[in-house]
């Protein structure tokens, strides 16, 4: 499968490291593909610069964002969360009927930390995105835990803990669901359409939470309950 992701930061390129590691062709999205391969600067994250991951990922292609699009079949958006609805509409036609997979938050740091969310309760960014490309499929999917568990849940429990999807689109939901499963989640978790990725967005403040409290971003949720009947 040919896959665009949109994003240069460790969740694009966790999803970049693993998918090729899976035998998938992968081209990276960013805003200035000449400034991203020059930058030799650590993030805001501490994460090293662009250039330094891709030397040991070099199968990896990079791209200006609308580019990448048009290489992908399937579109991960690991877009900062505050410009990822206006990145996405201005791509607009080169997702078209795709499967957007989104995987980012509408954290808002512009008061401080711990940031807030920028849209919440009766929305969620999964909804403003799917409103703003109506044909795209969206599956809000992997934003509930940290990048390195999301590609690889064998790092927490025996992979034994879950990953939700949520969209309106059956059969874009059964394409993350695989890819989930490719990864080693065990039992994606279909918490149903667009709407509910509010849920999985307003987790984020208690995830934020726990962050702190343990100074460790490896963990995850584990639903216990009945099974179904
Ligand atoms: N970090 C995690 O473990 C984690 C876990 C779950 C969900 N998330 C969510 O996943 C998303 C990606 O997170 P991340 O930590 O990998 O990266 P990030 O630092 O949140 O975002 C990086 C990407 O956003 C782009 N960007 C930033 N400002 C922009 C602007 N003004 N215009 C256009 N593009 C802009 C950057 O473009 P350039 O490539 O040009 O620099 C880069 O590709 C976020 O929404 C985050 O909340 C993160």
């Amino acid at each position: 499968m040919k896959y665009a992701i949109l994003g240069t930061g460790m969740v694009g390129r966790a999803h970049a490291a693993r998918l090729t590691e899976l035998g998938h062709a992968v081209t990276m999205g960013t805003q200035d593909v000449a400034k991203t391969m020059a930058s030799t600067r650590p993030d805001g994250m501490g994460n090293p610069p662009f250039s330094q991951w891709h030397q040991a990922n070099p199968a990896v292609k990079l791209a200006a964002f609308a580019d990448a699009t048009d290489q992908g079949e399937v579109i991960i958006n690991a877009l900062a969360g505050h410009v990822a609805v206006e990145v996405l509409k201005k791509i607009g036609e080169g997702i078209g009927r795709k499967v957007l997979i989104d995987i980012s938050n509408p954290l808002d740091f512009s008061k401080g930390l711990p940031p807030t969310l920028s849209v919440c309760n009766t929305s969620s960014l999964g909804e403003q995105i799917q409103q703003a490309l109506p044909q795209a499929k969206v599956v809000k999917a992997f934003n509930t835990t940290t990048a390195a568990v999301q590609v690889n849940p064998q790092l927490l429990s025996n992979g034994e803990h879950d990953i939700f999807v949520s969209g309106n689109d059956a059969g874009a939901k059964a394409t993350v669901v695989a890819l989930q499963k490719s990864y080693g989640w065990q039992n994606p978790f279909d918490l149903g359409d667009i709407t509910s990725a509010r849920g999985a967005e307003m987790f984020l403040p208690l995830w934020l939470r726990i962050f702190a409290a343990l100074d460790n971003p490896l963990f995850n949720i584990k639903l216990i309950a009945p099974a179904k009947t």
